[in-house]
């Protein structure tokens, strides 16, 4: 009933020409309706500010547990206040066409979009695992668009940097791996989370000439246009940022590993003040764990680990508000506003998903940090 009221209101104050502040506060956790009174179906999203407007675009999961695969494609929401979303449909469809990649069934996640000023176009990237190949294909899907909302056309997928040495890796580091080292690897058991003896210091050696693996990723545009791919390469147990070309389309040539076996995921990038920030998980699926912060002057490094950006009690703590982060968003028009967007996943009931937004907050040192908010809206960015 409430839902079908909002629907009403939402469609009459359309026709009215504002659509704003209907649906306010923030409410983390519970059902976020769009315009259409239905729980947003947009998980592991990220947002793009184009033109006045933002599209959040995210996984579109159905429900059960076969629902954290794709059977449907990225859906694509927007918004003028971020409290209100309408439905703008699939941005970029997973194919009927079983020999494409991004066949029903694939795993399509976490994309982002971003817009290329030079080239007017919308470029999406996202995680892609191939088909009834569990996560071991760990490439990186890149689409492309005229139109904001899509339809987005696939160009492909690949294991990023083929071919090309980390930056911040000493030169006697820059080889293959012998036979003998690669058939040793090859023996040990790297389920995608911390394991005792994970080869830190090997695997990029190892996928040097086919492409390094990239599973959980986020895309980061800095203030001089370029933009950077982050992944989680070498089985989880490193970050890659990656340089993307002018085109945004592929990576530029220039990547650095940074904290080599600490296995994070989820990895979120921001700037602040001139420093760049990355919030991140540790590696346990869909289960939740403590949230990590690290930061950069540069941001070819040297990163720093920072500790934990959750503050709250020792369960909010160690659960990140039973959340993993996915983006930060800078709230327009608003000195030191950041969002942080985690997602409470429901493997079990996927498209139920949850959406925990909470504001970033600094503290006197100047770094940030989220703490759990019932209810909260925009005006929390006003307060001294
Ligand atoms: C998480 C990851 C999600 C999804 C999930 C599958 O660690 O962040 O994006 O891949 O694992 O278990």
């Amino acid at each position: 009933m409430k839902h079908i009221l909002f629907s009403v209101l939402f469609a009459a104050s359309l026709a009215a020409g504002h659509a704003a502040e209907l649906l306010k506060p923030f409410v983390p956790g519970e059902i976020w309706p769009d315009n259409n009174g239905v729980h947003i179906n947009a998980h592991g999203g990220g947002i793009l500010f184009h033109e006045g407007t933002y599209y959040w675009f995210g996984q579109h999961m159905v429900a059960g547990g076969a629902g954290n695969v794709a059977h449907v494609g990225v859906s694509v929401y927007s918004s003028k206040d971020l409290y209100n979303w309408m439905d703008d449909g699939i941005a970029l469809p997973v194919s009927e066409d079983s020999q494409s990649e991004i066949t029903k069934g694939c795993i399509l996640e976490r994309p982002k979009v971003i817009y290329n000023k030079k080239t007017g176009k919308f470029v999406m990237w996202f995680h892609l695992e191939l088909k009834d190949q569990g996560y071991n294909a760990a490439r990186s899907g890149v689409a492309v668009a005229d139109k904001v909302t899509g339809p987005y056309q696939y160009l492909g997928s690949f294991r990023p940097n083929a071919g090309v040495w980390p930056a911040n890796v000493p030169d006697d580091r820059k080889k293959p791996l012998t036979e003998e080292e690669a058939a040793a690897i090859s023996k040990i058991h790297l389920p995608g989370g911390p394991v005792p003896d994970y080869p830190k210091e090997s695997l990029f050696r190892l996928h040097h000439e086919c492409g390094q693996m990239a599973r959980d990723m986020n895309l980061f545009v800095d203030d001089d246009g370029k933009a950077y791919h982050l992944y989680s390469s070498e089985h989880n147990g490193t970050l890659h940022i990656s340089q993307l070309t002018d085109d945004y389309l592929k990576p530029a040539g220039k990547y650095i590993r940074i904290f080599p076996g600490d296995f994070n995921e989820a990895p979120a990038m921001f700037k602040h003040q001139g420093k760049y920030y990355i919030i991140s998980s540790g590696c346990t699926g869909w289960s939740h764990n403590p949230a990590r912060l690290s930061m950069a002057d540069s941001i070819w490094g040297p990163w720093k680990s920072l500790g934990h950006p959750a503050v709250g009690t020792d369960e909010q703590k160690a659960t990140t508000f039973e959340s993993q982060s996915t983006f930060v968003l800078p709230v327009q028009g608003k000195k030191d506003a950041f969002i942080l967007m985690s997602d409470r996943w429901k493997p079990e009931n996927a498209i139920d998903g949850r959406y925990i937004w909470l504001p970033l907050q600094f503290n006197d040192d100047g770094l940030p940090f989220s703490e759990w908010k019932d209810k909260w809206d925009l005006g929390e960015f006003e307060k001294p």
